[in-house]
């Protein structure tokens, strides 16, 4: 298994890869590798010769420090685990934040068309600019055939893909399915810091996502919103931030339904301190 930490020595790498016309897939994470993350790993193993997982908890895409400093962080573990899906087709790159940043942590400023400010954008000031930035750096380091995102973010992969469409890169941005616990729990790694209690009761939140999309043919967007927000007002430990229903593409609320649109339902919760998101596909 290779690891490197400098952008030199994963860049000579990536040249004599290149030279041999070997594919090469980017899968970026902030590490602590779950399922979710090896289900993006595992396709791309399917279509590249070789897939670099890059492990970097990006600081400038938190918005809140506290939450930055709890990220969990288990790289030795995380090294392991890839080493069980393949010794030699995969390559870890898991720079220091000096390497990515130099001495000053900034992000660069992008302009998404807008889709920045809908949902998370609203909550995390400033994260899809810390996003863009490293994943534009990521991809200028590895200059990726593929590069694999999850519809576990899926605002986030929408970004992406339109990071590269104003970026004229050359990059297939590929999204794939959320993988879940088999309680319906969107696997993350935040998970992990959620108390028993909490844990037991967050599939509740993809249940209720569930339930909208047999409503959604039916009934309102107004009133299934209004329907969710009571169902987590009489829930205890669960507690909403947003719900909304939205055309994938622009990624603005729902007007009025049209057909030819494809909606989702986005959620963000809070189990007592940690804050989960999911989405479910409507039509
Ligand atoms: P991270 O949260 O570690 O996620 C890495 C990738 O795994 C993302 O594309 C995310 O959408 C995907 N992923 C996470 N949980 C998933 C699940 N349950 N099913 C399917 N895919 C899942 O997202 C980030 O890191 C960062 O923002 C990053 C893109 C690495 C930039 O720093």
């Amino acid at each position: 298994m290779q690891v490197f930490n400098t952008k030199e020595k994963i860049e000579e790498v990536i040249k004599t890869l290149k030279n041999q016309n070997i594919t090469i897939g980017l899968v970026p994470t902030m590490g602590a590798l779950h399922a979710g993350h090896l289900s993006l790993i595992k396709r791309g193993l399917n279509e590249n010769d070789k897939v670099v997982v890059s492990i970097f908890v990006n600081p400038t895409q938190f918005n809140n420090q506290e939450d930055l400093e709890k990220y969990p962080r288990t790289l030795n573990r995380d090294v392991k685990l890839l080493k069980t899906i393949s010794e030699d087709k995969i390559i870890i790159f898991s720079p220091s934040i000096k390497e990515i940043y130099g001495r000053e942590v900034l992000s660069s400023t992008f302009n998404f068309d807008g889709l920045e400010f809908e949902m998370e954008g609203k909550f995390r000031e400033g994260h899809f600019d810390g996003v863009g930035t490293i994943v534009i750096r990521l991809f200028e380091i590895v200059k990726p055939h593929n590069a694999y995102f999850g519809e576990k973010d899926f605002q986030q992969l929408q970004i992406i893909r339109k990071l590269v469409e104003k970026h004229k890169l050359r990059v297939n941005v590929i999204g794939c399915e959320i993988y879940r616990e088999p309680n319906g729990l969107a696997m993350s790694s935040r998970n992990e810091r959620l108390l028993p209690i909490y844990k037991s009761e967050a599939p509740f939140i993809y249940k209720t996502l569930q339930v909208t999309k047999d409503k959604f043919t039916a009934i309102s967007a107004n009133k299934i919103t209004e329907w969710v927000v009571k169902e987590f007002t009489r829930n205890a430990l669960l507690k909403l931030e947003y719900f909304i229903i939205a055309d994938v593409n622009t990624l603005k609320p729902i007007q009025r339904k049209s057909r030819k649109k494809q909606y989702r339902a986005f959620i963000a919760v809070y189990a007592g301190e940690v804050r989960l998101i999911d989405n479910i596909a409507l039509n």
